[in-house]
């Protein structure tokens, strides 16, 4: 049992300006709009400008969230930040950020967990808070997914956009309040199914190039069944763990994979779909980013208030998998 809670005291997010429709796409590979939107209910994503990285949509958000928190740079205690499309290999991006919000003495370091990453993150600055070890933790999620993605294979280019969201994590006297629950998974015998080659196994090189592995690779059908099942299980752990009912749920944030694995989980659920936040058809699949960016556009919009629970989902690559319980 923890002597403290921790609030989310503020959220932000940050997303390129350039668009690119299912239109732009269908010039580009073999697909067209009507496809894209019935299998995924995507219309369009954001893609990341020469310039803008990883690092700089992250600041974005974080200063975002930082000004809604009420708070300065040097107020933070600890940077988690969620990624799989670092800066660079290394530093990390957490450092990178952190240097850009002008700090040169706070504990930065990057979570990588593919479309989990921000969940395992969240928990992880949690765990900081409710502790008491810190008072203010910035917990990011994200991504130029675009810099990984083969735009010649139509199996995984429609599905990706860019973005970053970030919320600080705040202290509090009340247990009960902010991140309550979390559960986080793992499985790396599923790394087949979705997974990008460069790496210590694959040194970057000519011939890798040549044949396009810097790139990453989907097996988008495996992925979609792995997927539907784990999100119901994890909104079912959440409220069984926390001994809630769907009447006491105000709204579920899942990771922004695919509308149909949506739908699909949540009518399995017996879920209202009116609870369920979705921008997918926005922004596409922004991987870490997706529930930070979600969390932030329904907080923007007046859609939580003070007292509501709601209840995060993700999974991705790793396998991982991932939920979250809040009380806001
Ligand atoms: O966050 C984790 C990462 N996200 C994912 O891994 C995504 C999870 N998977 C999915 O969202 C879906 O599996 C996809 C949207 C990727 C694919 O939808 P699907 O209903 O599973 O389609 P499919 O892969 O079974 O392909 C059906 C057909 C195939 O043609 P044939 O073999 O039936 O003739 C594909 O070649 O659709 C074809 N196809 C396309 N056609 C037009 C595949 N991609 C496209 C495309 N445009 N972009």
């Amino acid at each position: 049992m923890s002597t403290f809670g921790a609030i989310i005291a503020g959220t932000g997010s940050a997303l390129p300006s350039k668009r690119l429709t299912n239109d732009d796409l269908a010039k580009m590979v073999d697909t067209n709009d009507e496809w894209i939107t019935q299998r995924t209910g995507i219309k369009e994503r954001r893609i990341a400008a020469e310039g803008e990285t990883t690092g700089t949509l992250g600041l974005e958000a974080a200063k975002k969230a930082l000004a809604a928190a009420s708070l300065s740079p040097k107020d933070l205690d600890l940077i988690v930040c969620g990624t799989i499309t670092p800066e660079m290999t290394f530093p990390s991006t957490g450092c990178f950020i952190a240097r850009d919000l002008g700090l040169n003495d706070t504990p930065a370091f990057d979570v990588q967990a593919a479309c989990s990453g921000f969940l395992f993150a969240l928990d992880v600055g949690a765990q900081y808070v409710r502790s008491g070890r810190h008072r203010n933790v910035l917990v990011l999620g994200t991504e130029t997914i675009s810099r990984l993605t083969d735009y010649t294979d139509r199996g995984s280019c429609i599905l990706f956009g860019d973005g970053a969201g970030a919320v600080v994590l705040q202290r509090c006297d009340d247990p009960d309040r902010g991140w309550i629950y979390g559960s986080l998974h793992a499985d790396g015998n599923g790394s087949h199914m979705l997974y990008c080659p460069p790496g210590s196994r694959h040194p970057i090189s000519k011939e890798m190039i040549e044949k396009r592995q810097q790139y990453m690779k989907i097996n988008g059908r495996e992925v979609y069944k792995f997927a539907v099942t784990r999100f119901e299980e994890l909104i079912t752990d959440a409220m069984v763990k926390c001994n809630l009912t769907a009447d006491k749920v105000s709204m579920i944030i899942p990771h922004q994979v695919n509308q149909r694995i949506i739908d699909s989980a949540i009518t399995k659920l017996g879920f209202p779909m009116e609870k369920v936040f979705v921008n997918i058809e926005k922004y596409g699949n922004t991987s870490s980013a997706s529930v930070p960016i979600a969390l932030d556009e329904a907080m923007r919009a007046g859609r939580i208030k003070h007292g509501d629970v709601l209840i995060f989902v993700a999974f991705g690559a790793g396998l991982t998998w991932a939920n979250a319980v809040v009380r806001i």
